[in-house]
This record gives C-alpha cells, structure tokens and sequence, in this order.
C-alpha cells in the first residue's frame, strides 16, 4: 500500500538567510518525524542541508501553493520559535523541523526531519473542494513541461465545476493564476 501523503507548504531559508517557500507532500512517521523529497534540483533541499532545518505549515489559504507554481512567492513569515528560519503568517499549524538523516538520490533524496516545536494559530474550517481543485490545477501547471496540454485542460475543465461551486474569493484569485499559466503556456506552445 502506498504511503499516505500530505501536501504542506516547506519554508526553508539559505545559509545567508534568504527565505524560500515551496509546496512539497510529505509522510508523517512515527515519533514526530517527517519525510521530505524534494527532487533535484532543488532549492529547498540546499536550504536543508546548510541549516539543517524547515519549517512545515499547514495551510489553507491555496493561493500560496498556486502562487508558488506560477511565479508568486512573497507571502507574510513570521520568525520560528526553536530553529533557524520562518513559518507562514497564514499557517493554521506549523511544526518546527530539523534534518536526523538524509538518504542521497541521484533523483529524489530522502530527509527525515524530527519535529522539535510544534504551534496551532487557528481552527480547521472544514474541506473545501474549491481549495482541493486549486491543490490539483497546481500539479498540473507545475507538469506543463511534462503532460500533453490536452490532458492538462481537460483536468482544468473538470476541476472548474468545484471551483464555479464552492470558491471563495482567495480560491478563485488562485485558479484565475493557474489558468493564466495554462493560457501561456498554449499561446507559446502554439505555432
Ligand atoms: C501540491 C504540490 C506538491 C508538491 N510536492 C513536491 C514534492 O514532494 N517534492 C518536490 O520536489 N516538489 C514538489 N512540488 C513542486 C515544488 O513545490 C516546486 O517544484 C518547487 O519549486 C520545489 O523546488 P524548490 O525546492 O527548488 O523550490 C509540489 C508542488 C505542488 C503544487
């Protein structure tokens, strides 16, 4: 059976101190730890290994994760409590992590991180399928370059009925950005 897999949102900063954000899907273990697989390159996993710590947030505001697949990275950071780094002002939790073991890949390295502080900031509201959908349309814009754009408007298609349904205003900010990067891409990507 496949493992369960969260998606969260990653901050990390650089060893100068530069923050970065990025939407990753992490297994929660036991004990408090956390697997992170970042496929190479990325930025996220250097941070990683020169602080030797993240921070996972967990949100619902899904305009941070289509705003990271489509060029808009500067969200509100608050400082963390116990390691070197930020966590999201809009996290709903945050845990505060630092690297116990990496496994190197020539693909996708494995990080098992332990959990040394954990906060909540606000109450979970529920499941939206409009913020489901906006999670979706970000696989797939971050896979332009990879999946027949056919299929990615297809999936676009059959994701906007939640959207029309259930949005609210940041859920429909954040699919407007995800089919302006789908437009792009097929404008550039037609002869
Ligand atoms: C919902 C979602 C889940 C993702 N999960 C992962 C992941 O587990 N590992 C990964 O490397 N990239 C993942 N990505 C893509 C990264 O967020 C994106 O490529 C990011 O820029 C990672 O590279 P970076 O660390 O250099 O920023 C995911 C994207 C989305 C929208």
């Amino acid at each position: 059976m496949n493992d369960q897999i969260f998606e969260v949102v990653i901050t990390t900063v650089s060893a100068s101190g530069e923050p970065h954000i990025a939407p990753m899907g992490i297994r929660y273990k036991p004990g408090g730890q956390v697997l992170l697989l970042p496929f190479k390159p990325s930025r996220t996993l250097d941070n990683v290994l020169a602080t030797g710590a993240a921070v996972l947030n967990r949100v619902v505001d899904t305009r941070i994760i289509a705003g990271s697949v489509t060029g808009r990275r500067r969200w509100p950071l608050l400082p963390a409590d116990r390691i070197f780094g930020h966590r999201l002002q809009a996290a709903l939790s945050h845990l505060e992590l630092r690297l116990l073991d990496q496994q190197d890949d020539p693909q996708r390295p494995v990080l098992t991180m332990e959990t040394v502080h954990e906060q909540s900031h606000s109450a979970f509201a529920g499941f939206n399928r409009a913020q489901s959908a906006v999670i979706e349309g970000a696989v797939l814009v971050s896979r332009l370059h990879m999946l027949p754009l056919e299929k990615i408007e297809a999936e676009m298609r059959y994701l906007q009925t939640a959207v029309d349904k259930t949005a609210g205003p940041e859920e429909h900010e954040a699919w407007g950005w995800l089919q302006d990067a789908v437009e792009l891409h097929r404008r550039k990507s037609s002869p």
